[in-house]
């Protein structure tokens, strides 16, 4: 496969002279090109009100006025960025335990869109700790060494910019499926009517019947159903990230798929950037943009393989030769890993 690059050392590396916050490079004047990227910045400045040491890249800007002007370096904070990120579990104890070990990437702020990054290994490499030092969730935050930062910022905990899906259905079960999805609106202080008329749309937007399912307790549900109801609690509160951890894992295949095609249409109308955790290859390279490969653990990230997205749903897509080349390029690339790391 021609489309996979070696990790993540590739990738241009934070500036070292980045500004001493975020807020000052969003507050400064941007040429009228600019515009909708400077949004982005506004949102992601105002996303944080804890946390130091911002990171940034730096994009070109055409400046407005003379055309024999250089182009003006904009600061823009990252995404999402791990710097030689490592967790120890029970430090000091004889149950230690080092999940991940050197964990380097960054997500780049895209105008207008978001990456979808598909994080892929095996059971027990690390997959889920990575994801909940992003979500800021205890104990696998903070991190024993190295730096997470969220839109250059330190993450000290949860926040309402990160929404996270677990493979469990976590629903309330003594609230209906309207007041499940409504749930984090409901938090936000959105009076009654304006929150279940919202989520009522979010029952449509994930292929459920308002009619017929609003007043349902998740224990009414199916499997996929339940993961549906997840989805829109989370995706209603429109967070710049969305944190999946194994969502569609539970489901059927045929389902699977489904939900695959499901989250690729509502991910499409959004500006989030997902970081969905699998260890189904297949799953990986259909859905990501990017695909993060984990070694066995200590899991660390041995390559970043770039997938374009298939145009065809999930089932006509997996079906392809090229689609079966990339999975097997991958499953080679693992298999050979766990050769030389002598697992059975
Ligand atoms: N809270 C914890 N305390 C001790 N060990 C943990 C804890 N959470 C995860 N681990 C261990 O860290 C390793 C990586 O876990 P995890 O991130 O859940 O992997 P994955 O999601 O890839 O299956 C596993 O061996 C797991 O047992
Ligand atoms: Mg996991």
């Amino acid at each position: 496969m021609t489309d996979a690059t070696q990790a993540l050392d590739n990738v241009p590396q934070a500036p070292t002279d980045a500004p001493p916050n975020a807020e000052a490079s969003a507050a400064a004047p941007l040429p009228a090109a600019a515009t909708p990227k400077s949004d982005a910045i506004q949102t992601a400045a105002t996303a944080f009100t804890t946390g130091a040491t911002p990171s940034a890249q730096v994009i070109d800007a055409p400046l407005s006025g003379e055309s024999s002007a250089e182009p003006q370096a904009v600061e823009l904070p990252r995404v999402v960025e791990f710097r030689n990120v490592s967790k120890t579990y029970a430090v000091g104890t004889p149950r230690e335990y080092t999940a991940i070990r050197d964990i380097n990437f960054h997500i780049d702020d895209l105008p207008g869109v978001g990456e979808f990054i598909a994080l892929l290994g095996p059971s027990g490499c690390g997959k889920s700790t990575v994801l909940r030092l992003i979500a800021g969730l205890e104990p696998q935050h903070p991190a024993t060494t190295g730096e997470v930062l969220c839109f250059g910022r330190h993450i000290t905990g949860p926040g309402a910019d990160r929404g996270m899906v677990f493979q469990e259905y976590t629903a309330f079960d003594n609230r209906t499926v309207l007041d499940n999805i409504a749930f984090g609106l409901e938090c936000r202080g959105i009076k009654k009517k304006e929150r279940h008329e919202l989520a009522r749309e979010w029952i449509a937007k994930v292929g459920l019947r308002a009619d017929r399912d609003a007043l349902k307790y998740p224990h009414q549900l199916s499997g996929g159903m339940r993961q549906r109801v997840a989805i829109a609690r989370t995706l209603i509160l429109s967070p710049r990230i969305v944190l999946m951890d194994e969502p569609f894992g539970a489901l059927d295949p045929m389902t699977r798929l489904r939900m695959q095609d499901l989250l690729i249409d509502l991910w499409q109308g959004s500006e989030a950037t997902v970081f969905f955790v699998t260890h189904s290859i297949e799953e990986a390279v259909f859905l990501g943009d990017r695909i993060f490969l984990f070694s066995p653990a200590p899991g660390t990230i041995i390559e970043e393989i770039h997938a374009p997205r298939p145009e065809a749903c999930a089932v006509e897509a997996q079906a392809e030769p090229e689609f079966a080349e990339r999975v097997r390029y991958i499953r080679e690339k693992i298999a050979a890993m766990e050769e030389a790391a002598g697992v059975l």
